[in-house]
């Protein structure tokens, strides 16, 4: 350990008994730094954009954790612009932060300004989102990434009912694919991911890309950004469904997905004689879940973020504290420079049917939000 990494843990300590007390119910305040007297560390949270609700929560739960277990926060959005987001995190070094939480918008442009932590000292944990080309990323917290796009896979598969008895002979059924942003690492394991599961059956042709663009680079969508898929799904029905329906959509993440209906809808589907595809999601987010209960959107894959925060703030906590965070994955993610130790969540597939068990008796969100 470095002198200044040393000189911080005794001071930090305190804050992770306090981190711990809070997660256990416990009142923290007999552990707390400002109780003792001592200057509080402070944390330093990049989230990528405020443009999705799913971001807005991260940065929420992330601080209120936090700030809980005793620490300062510092939280900063970089509106989905990776300059931007550079010189947040550059202003956070400049003013001293103890530790940084990373939600990366462009994954490979955090090379630098990682070096400028690590001459400070600062210990990185990467969020959701892998930074890439960097050694200094001290841990990832994150999903089972590829698990999401199997489920997104596994559903479609279901849905068509091409995995049941007699699901041999089903088909042809058109799907079209559609892919997140390629500057985030995220996007490769949730497509690599689906097509395992679909690929049997694209090579068995009961399922068939009409546009013919399967390659991950033809149907990715920068920035997750709804309005670029729209388009594209505009794009695909003029050109490729003029005589035929589309029966699926893979789709990697909601904001997505609700592009993708939009579209569908201005070409009519969505009545008896049009039936709007099966359309795949991820992050359950408010106007998704909506969506699905009004039987438009089929799917989401849901992601406890509450415990994504969690999760994070236990690894700021333990490399201040000079300890080792609980992680359970050695092997799946290499950035290029290292193989960055993970504790990676469950993902679980939720539609109509278990919505109301996995998203509202949860907590995660409220019945009220959703009409
Ligand atoms: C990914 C993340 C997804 C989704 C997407 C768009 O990195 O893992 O859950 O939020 O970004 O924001």
């Amino acid at each position: 350990m470095t002198k200044a990494r040393a000189a911080t843990t005794a001071a930090a300590v305190t804050a992770c008994c306090a981190l711990l007390l809070t997660a256990c119910g416990q009142d923290s305040t007999g552990g707390s730094k400002e109780e003792k007297g001592k200057k509080k560390q402070t944390i330093g949270v990049a989230m990528p954009t405020k443009s999705s609700e799913r971001w807005i929560a991260d940065g929420r739960n992330m601080t209120k954790i936090l700030e809980k277990a005793g620490y300062d926060t510092t939280l900063q959005y970089g509106e989905d612009d990776p300059d931007q987001q550079v010189a947040q995190i550059e202003n956070m070094i400049t003013q001293g932060v103890d530790a940084l939480v990373i939600a990366a918008i462009n994954g490979e442009a955090l090379s630098n300004v990682l070096q400028q932590a690590a001459d400070a000292d600062i210990p990185v944990i990467s969020y959701d989102r892998l930074i890439l080309g960097s050694p200094h990323v001290d841990y990832y917290a994150s999903f089972d990434n590829e698990k999401v796009g199997r489920l997104q896979g596994e559903y479609l598969v279901e849905k068509l009912g091409l995995d049941k008895d007699g699901g041999k002979d089903k088909g042809p059924y058109n799907i079209e694919l559609f892919a997140g942003s390629n500057d985030d690492n995220n996007t490769r394991f949730f497509f690599n991911g689906a097509m395992e599961v679909l690929k049997p059956y694209l090579d068995k042709k009961q399922l068939v890309v009409r546009s013919k663009q399967t390659k991950l680079n033809q149907v990715t969508t920068l920035r997750w950004d709804g309005g670029t898929a729209q388009k594209r799904m505009d794009d695909l029905l003029t050109s490729a469904y003029s005589r035929e329906r589309v029966d699926a959509v893979l789709s990697p993440y909601d904001g997505i997905s609700i592009g993708i209906l939009s579209a569908l809808k201005s070409d009519d589907y969505g009545s008896k004689a049009k039936p709007l595809p099966i359309v795949t999601g991820q992050d359950a987010e408010v106007s998704s879940v909506k969506s699905i209960v009004a039987g438009e959107q089929t799917q989401t894959v849901y992601k406890d973020f509450r415990e994504l925060a969690k999760v994070a703030a236990e690894m700021v906590d333990a490399v201040l504290g000079g300890d080792e965070p609980e992680i359970n994955d050695d092997k799946t993610y290499d950035n290029g420079e290292k193989v960055v130790p993970a504790h990676l969540l469950e993902p679980v597939s939720v539609d109509k049917s278990n919505y109301q068990e996995m998203l509202v008796d949860s907590g995660f969100l409220d019945a009220k939000d959703l009409g």
